[in-house]
């Protein structure tokens, strides 16, 4: 069975426009298509029990594409959750308590995860909790699949990629950054980080 797109009510943040968030479903629905249909072409190679060495080449660019599309999806939900039209200016409850045990201050840590986010290139900024030892780290993802840590949980993501940002900010990327950081749900991503593992 295939997945659904999800449906996100985002109209009316700030400094990230509701045009952008149209483009942006918009793409996030083709992530969701590219997903189903990588999976049922993959499937079909499996219909008879093998992968053949003639099936190899397509099996495999099907499964690389897959993590691309996946991501894409994935990324994109965690991303749409994490925002919101009322927006709270800093975390006060549980990010902020594990952004100060990591980094010190919860400053360092969201000059770090700007940074991160004003790096060049198309992809992501995620920070991510070692569900080991609790603790958070920021991280540069390209595209949507190379940098993610396995087993670690997203607790906040932000799409760096140009659609983000190019029509409300032109390439004045770092305004789309601090207009990010002025729509973030805080209650979402604490809840990430007290939701059981
Ligand atoms: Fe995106």
């Amino acid at each position: 069975m295939g997945y659904e797109p999800r449906k996100f009510d985002l109209k009316g943040l700030h400094g990230i426009s509701d045009e952008t968030l149209a483009l942006h479903f918009k793409l996030y629905e083709g992530y969701v298509k590219g997903t189903n249909t990588l999976s049922d072409r993959i499937d079909a190679f499996l219909r008879d029990g093998k992968v053949d060495q003639e099936e190899m080449p397509a099996y495999s660019e099907l499964t690389r594409r897959l993590g691309f599309e996946y991501n894409g999806m994935v990324l994109h939900e965690y991303y749409f959750e994490n925002l919101t039209r009322e927006s709270t200016a800093r975390p006060d409850g549980a990010f902020r308590d594990r952004a100060e045990r990591s980094f010190g201050t919860f400053d360092v840590w969201k000059v770090d995860f700007a940074s991160i986010g004003n790096m060049r290139g198309v992809g992501w900024a995620i920070c991510y909790e070692n569900p080991a030892n609790g603790r958070l780290s920021n991280h540069w993802i390209t595209l949507h699949e190379h940098g993610n840590v396995a087993g670690f949980r997203p607790i906040l993501v932000m799409d760096v990629w140009e659609h983000a940002y190019l029509l409300d900010h032109g390439s004045e990327r770092a305004k789309y950054v601090e207009a990010f950081f002025a729509n973030v749900a805080w209650q979402v991503v604490d809840g990430r980080l007290t939701a059981p593992r």
